[in-house]
């Protein structure tokens, strides 16, 4: 298990034979990652400094503003995974499509496809508070040695073989699973590594923290509010304390050490809610899974829905085991 002073590089060959699949091939994916992360990251961090803020003009596939980090962020990665050829497809919040790699000796031999939003939190960019990247990896369903096609990208998150996060916080961390437990690696940038931190990362089965858009209350179905209310009665160890930060990466993040509960319902407004199965929703339920904790969609399991779209929408309730549950119990009340 975890060593001391263990680097992620150490900890990838260490841990590659129990990878479910054994080949190269998923170590050197999750290498790239961690080697956009890096170039990402200190992008991030200066974005302060230099004339990187603010819209880019763009629009997005979603119909929000993007802004110059995102197009930064989502380019790097793609690069990176393409250069190295070590994928053959991608899909990314950021881009209409999926993106088909075709390997430098013409037969697409890669196994592996990912999912990127590979800037989460955007608008907390202009205000120096974290944002993060999420991604998530299947195996592609179609043969290999032809292009990928959506089918590859549209899979059940249960049969993701990878996910993790990048969370640029205080300091930046990667955390990913391969599906034997979720670890987190904390980057020191002064070297340019990072180290085993975090080992074994779980969600505690209760806990006192809920995080959601309270602005939004009078849209939420009544289950919702029911929850919210429970959370503020003084009971028990009741009220909860509330924290929303905005950017899904470090609600999680913080809901996963301290144990608490992360909603995005659907609202009369916007009837699947806001994030992205795929991009989003996905990636963090296996990790919270592999954290003990759970996600749903308020009834159904986030990793059992059968996604029908690229940029497909999902209510997300996210979290310590008992939370969620308990959110899922006042979902089925008023149903
Ligand atoms: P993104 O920046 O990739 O579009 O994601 C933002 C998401 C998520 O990170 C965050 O929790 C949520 O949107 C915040 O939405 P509201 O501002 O509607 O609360
Ligand atoms: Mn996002
Ligand atoms: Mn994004």
């Amino acid at each position: 298990m975890s060593q001391r002073n263990q680097t992620l590089g150490e900890f990838i060959i260490e841990n590659q034979a129990s990878f479910k699949y054994t080949s190269g091939e998923l170590s050197r994916l999750i290498n790239s990652i961690r080697l956009a992360a890096k170039v990402v990251n200190h992008e991030v961090n200066k974005a302060g400094l230099v004339d990187i803020l603010g819209a880019a003009g763009d629009t997005n596939v979603q119909g929000e503003d993007q802004q110059k980090l995102d197009v930064y962020a989502n380019e790097k990665f793609i690069q990176t995974m393409t250069n190295r050829n070590i994928v053959c497809g991608i899909a990314s919040e950021e881009e209409d499509d999926f993106i088909t790699i075709n390997s430098q000796d013409e037969n697409h031999q890669n196994k592996y496809v990912v999912l990127i939003d590979p800037l989460d939190g955007s608008s907390n960019i202009d205000v120096n508070v974290s944002v993060g990247t999420i991604f998530s990896v299947f195996r592609r369903v179609t043969p290999v040695g032809t292009p990928v096609q959506l089918e590859d990208f549209l899979q059940k998150g249960t049969n993701q073989v990878a996910a993790g996060y990048i969370i640029y916080g205080t300091s930046t961390m990667l955390v990913y699973t391969t599906g034997d437990g979720v670890n987190g690696f904390t980057l020191n940038p002064a070297i340019g590594s990072y180290y085993l931190s975090h080992p074994d990362m779980k969600f505690p089965e209760d806990g006192r923290i809920y995080s959601v858009n309270e602005g939004n209350y009078i849209h939420f179905p009544q289950g919702i509010k029911d929850y919210i209310k429970y959370c503020q009665m003084e009971e028990g160890d009741r009220p909860y304390t509330s924290r929303y930060i905005g950017s899904l990466v470090s609600d999680f993040h913080r809901n996963m050490i301290k144990g608490g509960i992360y909603m995005y319902p659907k609202s009369s407004k916007a009837s699947n809610g806001k994030l992205r199965l795929l991009y989003e929703c996905n990636p963090m339920a296996f990790l919270a899974e592999q954290a003990n904790g759970k996600a749903s969609d308020g009834f159904t399991r986030i990793m059992e829905i059968e996604p029908t779209e690229l940029h497909q929408r999902v209510p997300f309730i996210c979290g310590s085991k008992n939370m969620v549950e308990k959110a899922e119990e006042f979902m089925r009340k008023t149903n």
